[in-house]
């Protein structure tokens, strides 16, 4: 074979989709989306950069959803186009880091980057996001 007609396909779809590369069945990779276009704010785990790590957002997300359909939607809804209404996380965040600005990438980037946040979740970190001075929202489950 060629090795010019294999890579050629290969490194410019890479990018945009490559199941084989990374084991998903389908769609657009969460974790390269999430290190290209959230990293810069949001670390996997504490301590946080300028926004609150990922685990505890799972976490909020798993708490408040009872399926990972469910809230990934509404993730990928928030990620569109954030408001204080639609959050799900501890209100503290939000006074502490501001509310998240819109990311600008399609539905089926958003829907992947929100599945990969969605599988992040750790049983053994669920305090909420924000801090746990003001309780309640913790509770582990
Ligand atoms: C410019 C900084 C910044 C970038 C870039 C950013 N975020 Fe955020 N994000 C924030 C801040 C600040 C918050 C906390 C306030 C809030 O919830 O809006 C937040 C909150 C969130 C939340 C919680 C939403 C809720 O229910 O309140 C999720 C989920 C999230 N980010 C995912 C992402 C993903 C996925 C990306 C990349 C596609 C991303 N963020 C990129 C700053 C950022």
């Amino acid at each position: 074979m060629k090795p010019i007609l294999i890579l050629l396909p290969a490194l410019l779809l890479a990018p945009l989709a490559a199941p084989e590369a990374h084991g998903a069945s389908t769609g657009p990779d969460g974790k390269a989306l999430f290190d290209r276009n959230c990293g810069v704010c949001h670390s996997v785990n504490p301590p946080p950069k300028s926004a609150p790590p990922i685990v505890p957002i799972a976490s909020a997300y798993h708490r408040q959803f009872a399926s990972k359909a469910a809230g990934v939607s509404h993730m990928a809804a928030f990620l569109k186009s954030p408001s204080k209404a639609a959050s799900k996380v501890d209100p503290e965040a939000i006074t502490r880091f501001g509310l998240m600005p819109p990311v600008a990438l399609g539905d089926a980037e958003l829907k992947a980057v929100a599945g990969w946040v969605w599988d992040q979740y750790n049983p053994n970190m669920g305090q909420g996001v924000g801090g746990s001075q003001n309780g309640g929202n913790g509770n582990c489950r």
